[in-house]
């Protein structure tokens, strides 16, 4: 085997302390998701929107990466092929776990774009209407930069010739409903690679997977980590 593809899911970072997207509620941290995770949710009511983006933001600085995000990071560092990891989450735990090369499909809590000039830039803490943006310097323009429903998911190019060139897909703590990383499994099965579901419970697209690996990730996901560097181990 020479190449792995993983994605990554709200359920990796939920042992972490932060609350997955479909809860019993429907709610997301007591929100509607079209009120906080879309363009007209912003349009309406900016002031909202940019404190709700404040207090996750600092939730996640908050948060400890777990031993799934560091069995991750392990696996990028000593598999001796290529680990593409793809993660639906907007949190940085999988960075702070060590994995250098994460690719953030739909955006990054830690990051603003200016509606202006388009430049993306470092926003740690508070982002509000009084931001400037650093590239071209006009105050107000800047929103989280994170895919609201209704917008295109970021990389899909490079996300499908990964996936397309791989052995192994990997989902892990997804429910398998947002598309088009939804589609991931059943598009890996119709090219031949081997899938395997990381979650506790099935999923809508469970169906599509070769293998589950029922339980919770910080448990399942080290234990599988280390058989597969110990099967390419010499
Ligand atoms: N370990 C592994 N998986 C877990 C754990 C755990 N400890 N706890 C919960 N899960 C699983 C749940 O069973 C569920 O299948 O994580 C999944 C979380 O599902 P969602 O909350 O729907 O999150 P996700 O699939 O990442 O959502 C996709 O939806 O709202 C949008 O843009 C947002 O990226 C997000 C996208």
């Amino acid at each position: 085997m020479k190449s792995i593809f993983i994605l990554t899911g709200a359920g990796i970072s939920a042992e972490s302390g932060i609350q997955t997207f479909r809860g019993s509620d429907g709610l997301w941290e007591g929100h509607r998701l079209e009120d906080v995770a879309s363009p007209g949710g912003f349009h309406r009511d900016p002031t909202m929107v940019y404190s709700f983006y404040n207090v996750r933001r600092a939730k996640i600085r908050d948060a400890i990466p777990n031993a799934a995000h560091s069995a991750l990071a392990r696996l990028e560092r000593d598999f001796p092929g290529t680990v593409t990891l793809v993660t639906q989450n907007i949190d940085d735990l999988h960075e702070r776990a060590g994995s250098r090369q994460v690719v953030h499909m739909h955006g990054e809590a830690m990051k603003a774009r200016c509606l202006k000039c388009q430049a993306i830039s470092l926003c740690e803490t508070t982002l509000d209407e009084t931001n400037r943006c650093p590239a071209c310097g006009t105050v107000g323009t800047l929103r989280p930069h994170i895919v609201w429903f209704g917008e295109i998911p970021l990389f899909l190019e490079e996300i499908d010739h990964a996936l397309t060139q791989a052995d192994l897909f990997v989902a892990i703590g997804t429910s398998g409903v947002v598309y088009p990383a939804a589609g991931f499994a059943e598009l890996a099965a119709r090219h031949g690679i081997r899938t395997i579901e990381i979650n506790p419970a099935s999923t809508e697209i469970s169906p599509h997977f070769d293998e589950h690996l029922r339980g919770p990730a910080t448990e399942k996901v080290p234990a599988w980590v280390d058989g597969i560097l110990s099967a390419t181990s010499v």
